[in-house]
């Protein structure tokens, strides 16, 4: 078969139709009325994000240095609000980061943003644990700390969704398992996917709650006014929203494509 056959070949399968179809989208970069306000809402985003995180970082050490609460406040606020918010973003079609790469490169800087998220959650939560030890204070009580560790929970699962479907680039006993765990559940690489996004969507739903839920904890009551913590719940709504619609729109289309078949 020669090249181009090869190409037409490969662009019958759908997956790989729509991975062409999204590489063009994002490579035009004509430059539209849509693709400007898309690109300005994104950094937006971005700028939203990373001063959300400083500003946390800040109080933190301006304040609290000492404070291991604190210090659970601002790395949550690095895994949810920085990595895994910016985890999501980097697959719009008009990322002001991304637009223009392939398919394989953003994969792989979404695996390492949501890598990096998980070892700051894994943090944070260490922290806050041992904080609650210290002071002997009962564990998972508030509904801050109930939404907290559910969506803990759920991005462990991601994590584990996100590893399976990526068998090829592991160690050889695990690719064992994961085909042999596979094969008996009779599940396909579309469904593993499919569990992956579900879970992805439902953890960062989850997350950003808590995180919201954080600004109406005891603590930053004591720390902070009104205003100040409805200013930042509605900060983080809204860029919670843009990523949540976003990764929920792109579930949906995946659910429905798996249907078909
Ligand atoms: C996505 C973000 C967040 C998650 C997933 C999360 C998760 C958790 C979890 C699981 C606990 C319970 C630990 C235990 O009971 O042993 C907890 C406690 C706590 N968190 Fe967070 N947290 C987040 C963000 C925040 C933020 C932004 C603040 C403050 C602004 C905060 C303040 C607190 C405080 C004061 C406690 C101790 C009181 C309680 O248990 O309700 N958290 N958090």
């Amino acid at each position: 078969m020669d090249s181009n056959n090869t190409v037409s070949a490969l662009s019958e399968i759908p997956d790989v139709s729509n991975a062409n179809k999204k590489l063009e989208s994002r490579k035009s970069g004509q430059p539209s009325f849509r693709v400007a306000i898309f690109s300005l809402g994104d950094s937006l985003c971005h700028a939203l994000a990373i001063s959300m995180v400083v500003y946390f970082f800040w109080d933190c050490l301006n304040q609290s240095i000492s404070s291991l609460t604190g210090w659970h406040a601002s790395l949550f606020t690095l895994a949810y609000v920085f990595f895994m918010t910016e985890g999501l973003l980097i697959f719009l079609p008009h990322s002001v980061i991304s637009r223009g790469w392939g398919h394989k490169h953003l994969i792989k800087l979404h695996w390492i943003l949501e890598l990096l998220g998980f070892i700051f959650l894994a943090s944070g939560m260490t922290i806050i644990i041992v904080s609650k030890n210290q002071s002997n204070r009962r564990h998972f009580v508030s509904s801050h700390a109930i939404t907290g560790l559910a969506a803990v929970i759920l991005a462990v699962l991601v994590s584990l969704f996100g590893w399976w479907t990526r068998l090829d680039r592991q160690v050889p006993f695990i690719v064992f398992l994961g085909h042999s765990l596979k094969y008996h559940l009779g599940l396909k690489m579309s469904h593993l996917k499919l569990v992956h996004s579900a879970l992805g969507v439902g953890s960062y739903g989850v997350g950003m709650a808590a995180q919201i839920l954080g600004y109406f904890t005891h603590y930053y009551m004591n720390k902070h006014d009104a205003e100040w913590r409805v200013f930042l719940s509605v900060m983080t709504a809204l860029l919670s929203l843009v990523a949540f619609l976003f990764a929920s729109t792109s579930l949906y289309k995946r659910t429905r494509e798996l249907l078909r078949k």
